[in-house]
């Protein structure tokens, strides 16, 4: 059926997706990352080798949806994709692992290829335990017993992405393993995993980890292997110039025939300060709040609260909730001093020991709230979170519980 799109209210067309993972309608300033799994591909249908690739970069920046795009790019010329999210338990990523690599085969379109990754699957699963283990070393009973199974999916693995690569390298395709929250992997199947990366890129075949995660990432890969330095090719995932910024606003608007003025467009782009999310959240705001087209600064002002809130609710608000009160206080002393600061320098603010506060910046290291962009530095992970705990925090007590609701804790 054609929908007139002149014909329906303004509101309902609203193209601004705000939330972790929700595809945007324009993916700007991505170009060079595109371009790059263009290559890629390209190369891999030629039967020639690249790097992976490792992006980091704050919450907020799109990763998640870079590393969607590049997979669908990936899927649609014929390559095998898998995309999982690490969640820190070995025995679950490694069923997550093992399900996602055989959904991958059931999507190969062309039937014979299909045929011959089942094989690899089957001949994989029918290995015995003992030959992998060798006999004497297996015990299946007490607390051994998951140690030896996680250890019999280490071999599953690697020999199913060995098998598969082997299989689909004839037909000029690949295996792209997109990771994310890389930083968060069990420690064992990260290992695993860039081993596996080592191994078969030793031997020409075509497999692939893309990886994100947030800025510790590089360092997480190399303190798991330390040839991780060489394996892949690292890219930061920062903010957007003002040109980008631009057009994320402006072109999802002119693309159903709106458009914001000059003056709305500025104020947008200065709102925004290049954050992906931001585009997002003050975008729909702006159009929510405007009955006009152009948009103009005036709905932009007026949503201004609003895109506000929106981010307070999916970015700051839980995370601040998930820390101990002493853990609040260590983000509120932070706040005062900025983005980044050192941990000296919190403690001298804090009127206490560095010493004894170094359990309470790992416990918030740990939950993924701050991280540690240099040694004896430390920043916040979400762009902003500064910010929002000078704005929105009460400083007697760092409580915070819903918007715009202030009580003790
Ligand atoms: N290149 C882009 N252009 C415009 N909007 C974008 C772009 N990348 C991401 N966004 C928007 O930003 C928001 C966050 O994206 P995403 O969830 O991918 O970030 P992330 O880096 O994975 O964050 P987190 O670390 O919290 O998982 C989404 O609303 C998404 O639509
Ligand atoms: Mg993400």
């Amino acid at each position: 059926m054609d929908t007139d799109i002149a014909k329906l209210p303004l509101h309902s067309l609203n193209p601004f997706m705000p939330g972790a993972g929700k595809q945007p309608p324009e993916l700007v300033g991505r170009s060079h990352d595109l371009e790059l799994m263009d290559r890629m591909i390209d190369r891999t249908k030629l039967g020639l080798l690249d790097r992976g690739i490792i992006y980091s970069g704050l919450r907020g920046m799109g990763k998640t949806v870079l590393l969607l795009k590049l997979n669908d790019m990936a899927s649609r010329q014929g390559m095998a994709t898998v995309q999982i999210e690490a969640d820190g338990d070995a025995s679950s990523e490694y069923d997550e692992l093992m399900h996602e690599l055989s959904l991958a085969v059931m999507r190969i379109r062309k039937p014979d290829i299909r045929q011959r990754l089942s094989e690899v699957f089957s001949r994989v699963e029918s290995v015995s335990l003992d030959f992998m283990l060798g006999s004497a070393t297996v015990d299946l009973r007490g607390a051994d017993a998951g140690k030896q199974a996680v250890r019999t999916s280490s071999y599953k693995l690697e020999l199913l992405v060995e098998g598969l690569s082997e299989e689909l390298k004839k037909d000029g395709s690949g295996l792209f393993l997109f990771v994310d929250e890389f930083q968060d992997m069990s420690a064992e199947v990260m290992m695993t995993l860039i081993t596996v990366q080592h191994k078969l890129g030793q031997r020409n075949l075509p497999f692939y980890i893309i990886g994100a995660g947030l800025p510790n990432l590089p360092g997480v890969l190399t303190k798991a292997r330390s040839y991780a330095e060489r394996l892949f090719e690292y890219r930061q995932i920062g903010r957007l110039d003002d040109t980008a910024a631009a057009d994320g606003f402006q072109k999802p608007a002119r693309d159903l025939g709106y458009s914001f003025d000059d003056k709305a467009l500025t104020r947008l782009v200065d709102l925004s300060k290049g954050y992906p999310y931001f585009i997002q959240a003050y975008g729909k705001a702006a159009w929510d709040a405007s009955d006009s087209n152009p948009i103009t600064v005036n709905a932009v002002e007026q949503g201004e609260p609003v895109a506000r809130a929106e981010l307070d609710q999916g970015l700051y608000v839980s995370r601040w909730q998930r820390a101990t009160p002493l853990g609040r206080e260590y983000l509120a002393a932070m706040a005062s001093l900025g983005e980044t600061c050192t941990s000296a320098q919190v403690a001298e603010h804090m009127h206490r020991n560095a010493s004894d506060l170094s359990s309470i910046r790992l416990s918030l290291i740990e939950l993924g709230l701050i991280y540690s962009p240099e040694r004896g530095r430390i920043a916040f992970t979400v762009p902003g979170m500064d910010e929002f705990i000078r704005r929105d925090i009460p400083t007697e007590n760092q409580s915070y519980d819903g918007r715009a609701q202030r009580q003790i804790v």
